[in-house]
């Protein structure tokens, strides 16, 4: 039921697993001043402080260790492998001229290394790694400098990399510019306590990010018009919490409040129910004449997307979110992970039919996966059961989507490797199929393991889908 070339893949970020983080040239990013904690997507401190720990420092050293990673990744049997280039390795302030040659060829090694073992590699341009200097000196993407700025790293990582990856996305996780502002859109708003002026900022910044993605897009395009370029969201879906009519509509005005995003980035343009919004605002946004035609050719080919939950909305109640995407009520119908982060595979048939039926593009599930403390056994196996349930049960949810007519290009899952945990910098909030032996507070011999999970994934991946059932992975019962 999968296509044949369907890509069966694993996702990680820079920022979350390769370490090495002022090696070869590196600049500081905004991830490498986020300590552990949940609060550390919250209010941010813009400079190291002594004596605090930084997950980004290290992460799993994948900086030193990626040709052995890849030979295991390549056991696994992936077909593709979703990473990003740092931003910061390329252009370690971000507004330099020219562009650092040892960052470039540490990504030189990193997909020839993929290419070499038959995976695709698939590259986010950006992934919460904004330099930090574009913060520090312009203020994240609410300044329009930084479209100037990306503009000149597409360019050279095209151009560059233009024989050995043909898949990009642009921006990760774009509309979580409202959710979780620094990581995604490199703003601090905590500070703001005016409403219009929050949304002025948010939607600049956003608009700023469309039309660097849309010049991506051409630059991509112009080095080799084969490159398929998507944009990237977070897209797990908001139910009504009841049949309340306000509910029910209020529900639906916060899910265009992300498919906003998609709307302009696939569509090319500004959608109509955008102009009210900036109409009772008061949202006077800086938009250059040329900023419109740029957004209008430079559309996406297919829309990438996080899935990991849904949630549940109630009218009038405070609109919060993390890496998971929204945080609503309760939901009484679902079980939750350790994290209290909602299981629902349902919910990716339902968002994969809702994405087909808005757009008739492509889609790629590029995040999905499920956040486990594992634990070793006596002879120090982990038969991670809970990850092979949530991974049967999602493969199955997408086989149910493309026979209702989607067209998925592929699924990576998230973390394949264990990696730093975006949300609260953990390293024990484990998405892996392969353990990776660090600690939350850092400590471990970073020495690589499989998981029980390793030898199901292969399996799923051999058989294109087929074959789901994970009882031969549960050790002795
Ligand atoms: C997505 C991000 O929001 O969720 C990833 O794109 C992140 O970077 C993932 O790791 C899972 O979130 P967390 O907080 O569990 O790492």
């Amino acid at each position: 039921m999968f296509p044949k070339d369907f890509l069966w893949g694993g996702a990680i970020a820079a920022n979350q697993a390769e370490g090495a983080y002022l090696e070869g040239g590196k600049g500081l990013s905004i991830a490498d001043v986020l300590p552990v904690g949940e609060k550390r997507i919250g209010k941010v401190k813009l400079e190291l402080k002594k004596g605090e720990f930084y997950p980004s420092h290290e992460a799993i050293d994948f900086y030193h260790r990626f040709e052995e990673d890849i030979e295991m990744l390549a056991e696994l049997g992936l077909k593709c492998f979703r990473t990003s280039i740092a931003w910061s390795r390329i252009f370690p302030n971000g507004d330099e001229q020219e562009p650092n040659e040892e960052g470039l060829i540490f990504y030189d090694r990193l997909f020839d290394k993929l290419k070499s073992k038959g995976i695709e590699p698939v590259v986010t341009l950006s992934h919460f790694e904004t330099p930090l200097h574009l913060v520090t000196k312009y203020g994240g993407w609410s300044n329009r400098k930084l479209i100037e700025y990306f503009d000149r790293y597409s360019k050279v990582v095209f151009a560059r990399y233009k024989d050995q990856v043909k898949y990009w996305m642009t921006f990760n996780e774009i509309n979580h510019t409202h959710t979780i502002p620094f990581l995604a859109a490199a703003i601090d708003i905590t500070d703001i306590r005016d409403e219009r002026e929050k949304l002025q900022t948010l939607y600049q910044a956003s608009h700023n990010m469309f039309v660097a993605s849309a010049k991506a897009v051409l630059n991509g395009k112009a080095v080799n018009s084969d490159n398929q370029i998507g944009c990237m969201l977070s897209l797990s879906p908001i139910y009504a919490a009841t049949c309340n009519p306000n509910d029910v509509f209020e529900s639906y005005q916060l899910r265009r409040r992300s498919l906003l995003y998609s709307d302009v980035q696939l569509r090319g343009e500004y959608p109509k129910y955008f102009s009210r919004i900036t109409k009772e605002n008061k949202l006077e946004l800086l938009i250059e004449p040329e900023d419109l035609q740029i957004i209008k050719e430079g559309t996406c080919d297919f829309l990438g997307f996080s899935f990991y939950r849904s949630s549940l909305h109630e009218s009038g109640m405070k609109i919060l979110g993390n890496t998971g995407g929204l945080l609503g009520k309760k939901n009484p119908y679902l079980e939750e992970t350790e994290w209290g982060w909602p299981i629902d595979p349902l919910a990716l048939r339902y968002v994969c039919n809702e994405l087909t039926d808005r757009y008739q593009k492509p889609l790629f599930i590029v995040e999905n996966g499920i956040g486990v403390r594992d634990a070793l056994d006596v002879k120090g196996n982990i038969f991670d059961k809970d990850r092979m349930g949530y991974l049967k049960d999602h493969v199955v949810a997408m086989a149910e989507a493309i026979k209702d007519g989607s067209d998925i290009l592929g699924y990576t899952w998230w973390g394949p490797i264990d990696i730093v945990s975006a949300g609260t910098g953990e390293m024990e909030k484990r998405y892996g199929f392969i353990y990776v032996d660090k600690q939350n507070d850092g400590s471990g011999s970073l020495t690589r393991k499989k998981k029980a999970s390793f030898n199901y994934y292969k399996q799923i991946i051999q058989t294109n889908g087929e074959k789901i059932d994970f009882t031969d992975y549960l050790g002795e019962v």
